[in-house]
């Protein structure tokens, strides 16, 4: 066993979504104390990581993606000193802390755009943002034909006679112009405030945005959408001036650079949305980002081709610029996997497979908390929905992955807080179930399942991470994996397959006369 390469190359993070793990005030709202009296649970899981969703002052529009001050702690979620003694806490016991940064917009209650705001059009506050005169009679009209990601126009106008500004994402979250250098100048200080505090990593949030195309051009968009197409190769590559623009590069550049300069492997991953492998990579070049979550893992169907051609083309993308890969199944901004998967016993077992699978492969893994336990997505009664996108749109949003966590205990709030104060969000009355606290004592429960398939995982040789000499083949509905000493197998199909010889180390699904189930996956060691 080798410790030659840095802690993150193959970590498993586990995403925290703050206000939705645990509740130490009985507010029903997850808070940081409530997080840090978990970090024991987290410990032993077999986690490497802790990453938290943003924690910031906010007015909680998109529940801390709007940011009024990169510098400070949300007073519904608990102090500067409470994330102080969480990240001690977690150091302690050997988790490493990663914390958002959300530099492609701040909150419309942020300094600077309030100062916006009130200064007239023209001026140096009004700079650190995208604003624009309309077009149209009396600038009536939008400046572009950009839409928001959360639904309508990506512009609001101040009012009447008065400029718009940009917002990719809701009203209250205005784009920052990144090619105004005082922005950058404030993230360097948000970065180093946070690794001063000891924190050893970030998220990116949205690393792709930041920089649009200068000349804020309408986009293209076809009249009719292109059909989705299951291979990446195939796929028809959309018009974006918006996103994922040469630019932005230079900033991680920049980024690398603060990192590099704090003791220990301080380190960066990019949440960002890009077209195909090769662009993703370009953000973990040497000199940039150590990692991009990997989406086209989670997008890919149920069958072994598609997961095939996703590892294959992403091991191609790395092998250029020299970068380990990530893998992600679920996070708070998509339907839980199990659910993905049809749900019911199938989703379940399709999910635990498809978590193997990952696990077992080279580089790192991102797990969003509750997947542990198996959580489907939950049914969200419109009256307690709250995602920005459900509130633009009335599409249905994402607040079903985002329900609080059952820690123990018959009926909601299964231990979420200490009182019976109910959550943010109900939690379905059926989760009783699956609450950790049933969980641990289960043998062959989804929470027992994972620990084991990371302690195994903690053994697995760390020096085999060279991608070139992993090999990846299927036949007909059967996935397989060798690396090194390791065989992953992921039978994607409706007949049971006759296993190759090998000794078992882990299975998905219990096993019979050696043969491997529909929907389940193996590790061997061969
Ligand atoms: C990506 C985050 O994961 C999502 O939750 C958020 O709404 C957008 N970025 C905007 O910040
Ligand atoms: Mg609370």
């Amino acid at each position: 066993m080798t410790h030659s390469l840095p802690w993150w190359t193959d970590a498993v993070v586990y995403q925290v979504y703050v206000r939705s793990f645990a509740d130490s005030d009985g507010d029903g709202l997850g808070d940081l104390p409530g997080i840090t009296a978990r970090l024991p649970y987290l410990r032993d899981l077999g986690v490497d990581a802790v990453w938290l969703t943003p924690f910031y002052p906010s007015p909680q529009h998109d529940h801390g993606y709007d940011v009024a001050d990169y510098c400070g702690v949300e007073p519904l979620f608990g102090t500067l000193e409470d994330a102080d003694t969480l990240i001690a806490t977690a150091h302690e016991l050997g988790l490493r802390i990663i914390v958002d940064v959300v530099p492609n917009h701040t909150s419309s209650a942020h300094d600077w755009f309030q100062a916006a705001i009130a200064a007239p059009p023209g001026s140096a506050e009004r700079a650190r943002y995208l604003f624009r005169d309309g077009a149209g009679t009396d600038g009536a009209e939008p400046p572009n034909n950009w839409k928001s990601v959360f639904g309508g126009d990506a512009w609001t106008r101040l009012g009447p006679g008065e400029q718009w500004y940009l917002h990719l994402f809701d009203s209250s979250q205005p784009d920052l112009d990144w090619r105004n250098p005082e922005v950058g100048d404030l993230f360097e200080g948000v970065l180093r405030f946070w690794l001063d505090r000891g924190v050893d990593g970030f998220r990116i949030d949205v690393a792709h945005g930041l920089f649009k195309e200068a000349s804020l051009r309408d986009q293209r968009r076809p009249e009719k959408p292109a059909k989705t197409a299951d291979s990446m190769v195939e796929r028809v590559l959309t018009d974006e001036p918006m996103w994922d623009q040469p630019e932005v590069h230079e900033v991680y550049r920049r980024w690398r650079r603060v990192l590099e300069s704090y003791p220990g492997d301080r380190m960066a991953v990019a949440e960002a949305w890009t077209q195909t492998p090769e662009s993703m990579a370009r953000f973990v070049r040497p000199d940039e980002l150590h990692q991009s979550f990997n989406f086209a893992w989670l997008s890919a169907a149920w069958s072994a081709t598609a997961f095939a051609d996703v590892v294959r083309d992403t091991f191609a993308a790395l092998e250029e610029v020299g970068s380990p890969p990530t893998w992600v199944l679920s996070n708070h901004d998509v339907v839980r996997h199990v659910t993905r998967y049809g749900g019911g016993a199938v989703g379940l077992a399709r999910g635990r497979a498809a978590t193997l699978a990952m696990l077992g492969l080279p580089g790192s893994s991102y797990l969003y908390q509750g997947e542990e336990l198996g959580l489907p997505q939950a049914a969200v009664a419109p009256e307690f929905r709250q995602d920005p996108l459900w509130v633009r749109t009335g599409e249905e949003g994402r607040d079903g992955c985002r329900v609080p966590i059952p820690w123990s205990g018959q009926a909601p709030p299964f231990g979420f807080g200490p009182g019976t104060e109910q959550p943010w969000i109900p939690q379905p009355a059926d989760w009783s179930g699956l609450t950790a606290a049933v969980q641990q004592d289960d043998g062959d429960s989804t929470l027992a399942f994972y620990r084991r398939a990371l302690a195994i995982r903690r053994d697995l040789p760390r020096d085999v991470i060279d991608t070139r000499t992993v090999q990846v083949r299927t036949e007909g509905d059967l996935l397989t994996i060798d690396r090194g000493p390791l065989r992953i197998l992921l039978n994607c199909g409706r007949e049971p397959v006759s296993l190759p010889s090998g000794r078992v180390l882990l299975a998905s699904a219990t096993l019979e006369e050696s043969t491997l189930p529909a929907d389940a996956a193996v590790w061997q060691s061969t």
